[in-house]
């Protein structure tokens, strides 16, 4: 079995009767979501709360029942994947795109279970770059001051060289800064330009991390 399918299918064990369950997105929660669409049928009643229009879409055809913000008070679990993921446990997400209703969904949740096969372990974050949602309007403005934080920022393109544009209708920079030393003042540095409405910057965050070394299963 491949990692990403251990990883996201020894997730799908902390969920339990009666939970409402923050959907992540990515190609590791794929793996979550298909043992829960497989739970659901034998019995356990849920509710999801996607991060992503194509993780509602998955969710919508593996009958999972959804819920939005309007019809809940809480969130008891959330499970989602990572692009980096430091030794603190700081994570650089958005590597799909999803990071602003990624972070909004893991903010709102009791628990966040990060999921991640053991390639994406690092000392230092950095060496992936990092995703920043930004506004369309005056994006070469917000970039240039993205840029002066000492990083190469790029504007995400799709395979036709137009645009990336998000669920929320903006732009991801991908900022190629090689070392972040310290994800949180990052965080909140890049959060106070105008123009950035998030980044991919998550720290303190993570309460259960699920990864594989050696091929055997970690929860720590
Ligand atoms: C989505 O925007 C991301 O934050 C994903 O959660 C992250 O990129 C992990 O994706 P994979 O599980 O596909 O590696």
């Amino acid at each position: 079995m491949i990692e990403k399918q251990l990883v996201g299918e020894k997730a799908a064990d902390y969920v339990k009767d009666g939970m409402v369950v923050g959907l992540g997105t990515g190609s590791t929660v794929y793996y979550t979501l298909q043992a829960l669409g497989k739970r659901i049928q034998e019995g356990l009643a849920i509710k999801g709360i996607p991060t992503s229009r194509q993780t509602e879409e998955l969710a919508r055809q593996l009958r999972i029942p959804l819920v939005s913000f309007a019809d809940i008070s809480h969130i008891d679990l959330a499970i989602d994947g990572a692009d980096e993921i430091d030794r603190n446990r700081a994570l650089i997400k958005g590597g799909g795109g999803a990071l602003l209703r990624e972070k909004i969904i893991a903010n709102a949740s009791n628990e966040l279970i990060v999921i991640a096969d053991s390639k994406k372990m690092v000392h230092t974050l950095g060496v992936f770059p990092l995703p920043i949602e930004v506004v369309r309007f005056g994006w070469e403005m917000t970039a240039k001051h993205i840029r002066d934080l000492g990083c190469v920022p790029r504007l995400r393109l799709k395979e036709d060289h137009t645009p990336f544009i998000t669920d929320n209708s903006n732009y991801i920079i991908d900022a190629h800064f090689h070392a972040i030393e310290d994800p949180h003042i990052l965080e909140q540095m890049l959060n106070s330009i105008p123009g950035v409405v998030e980044n991919g910057l998550f720290v303190g965050m993570t309460d259960k991390m699920i990864t594989v070394k050696r091929g055997k299963i970690q929860v720590l």
